[in-house]
């Protein structure tokens, strides 16, 4: 798999990272590590995980997919050659979550211990927290940094003016600043005030600021679990947007004609837009993460890249509306 570098620092992972949240819960660990095992092999050596993965399981209390990494990594001999990715802020038992310095400081030495390692490569705020100053969270988050803990650090569903804020703020007192977003992200586009709860869509603002500073974007529920291929499955209300079916239809006929499925083509769109978005695949069968990394293999082309961009907006670029 192809490796790329982690925003501007010397961190090097694959270009597509696993999703972690059912690992050593949903997944029981066996499989886990076999899906592990699998991933590696294909040449990936990014781990998106968090502290709280899977605490809404029945008869989990989060920690599992951390302490399934760790037993793993451990076992396989291979932290060295592994990025993990890890974050915290929402609640689980035992923690209160949230950003402050006191939970920034304890939850980090916990995912440490369950991961069995001295450093986390990437450390992510999970969701914004008003109650906090953003002075308080981002001293807290360097102090990692300096102490050797935390390579980097990155936002995950917070809207681009915390972000901004919070790194306008860390650059002036010389701190760590975010270098990594990771939002929910797909091909379709949800519908104007879509809700996604704590969730945030990655936007066109976001990606421009990230271009501008040079920053890596990282989207996750590509797939939208399986709906865009499953007939078992609907597509989340969010995205029955007014270009919805258009952009659909142009999915399935550039799949068509670039010989791949749904899955590829919408991973492939990611990777070859502007400014690119390293996808996190998922999936509880080998042959789904096969057929999701295949996606690397295929090249759409800059007419196909238009087609798909332009889907149900056609006038996109080339000319706008009078008002009357
Ligand atoms: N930062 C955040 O707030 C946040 C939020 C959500 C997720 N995440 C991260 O993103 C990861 C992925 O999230 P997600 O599970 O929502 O991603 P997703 O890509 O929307 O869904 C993955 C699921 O889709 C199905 N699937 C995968 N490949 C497929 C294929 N080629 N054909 C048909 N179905 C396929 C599998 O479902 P089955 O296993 O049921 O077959 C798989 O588990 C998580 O593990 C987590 O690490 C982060």
């Amino acid at each position: 798999m192809r490796r790329q570098q982690l925003s501007q620092s010397n961190i090097e992972v694959s270009a597509l990272a696993l999703g972690t949240d059912l690992i050593g819960s949903k997944i029981e660990r066996g499989r886990s590590f076999a899906l592990l095992d699998f991933y590696h092999e294909l040449g990936g050596n990014f781990l998106d995980t968090g502290n709280f993965y899977a605490s809404w399981i029945p008869g989990c209390q989060g920690g599992e997919s951390e302490t399934t990494i760790g037993l793993w990594m451990k076992e396989r001999r291979n932290r060295d050659k592994m990025v993990i990715s890890t974050k915290l802020a929402f609640d689980y038992p035992g923690s209160p979550g949230g950003l402050c310095a006191g939970e920034i400081e304890r939850e980090c030495e916990m995912s440490l211990k369950r991961l069995q390692t001295d450093r986390l490569d990437l450390y992510q705020a999970h969701r914004d927290d008003r109650s906090v100053p953003i002075e308080e969270t981002m001293e807290a988050f360097h102090r990692l940094v300096k102490a050797g803990k935390v390579r980097i650090l990155g936002a995950s569903n917070l809207p681009l003016w915390r972000i901004s804020e919070a790194n306008v703020i860390a650059r002036g007192k010389a701190w760590t600043p975010y270098s990594v977003i990771e939002q929910r992200y797909t091909y379709l586009r949800p519908r104007h005030g879509a809700d996604f709860g704590p969730q945030i869509f990655l936007s066109d603002d976001l990606k421009d600021y990230a271009s501008y500073y040079g920053l890596t974007l990282m989207g996750y529920s590509v797939l939208l679990r399986g709906a865009y291929i499953r007939a078992d499955l609907h597509l989340p209300v969010q995205f029955a947007g007014p270009d919805s079916v258009e952009r659909l239809r142009t999915l399935s006929e550039v799949s068509l004609e670039a010989g791949c499925t749904l899955a590829q083509t919408i991973i492939a769109w990611m990777l070859q837009s502007k400014p690119a978005v390293l996808p996190i695949i998922a999936g509880s069968q080998e042959n789904q993460l096969k057929e999701n990394s295949d996606a690397l293999n295929v090249t759409l082309t800059e007419a196909q890249m238009q087609r798909l961009n332009t889907a149900g907006n056609p006038t996109l670029n080339q000319g706008w509306i009078q008002p009357k």
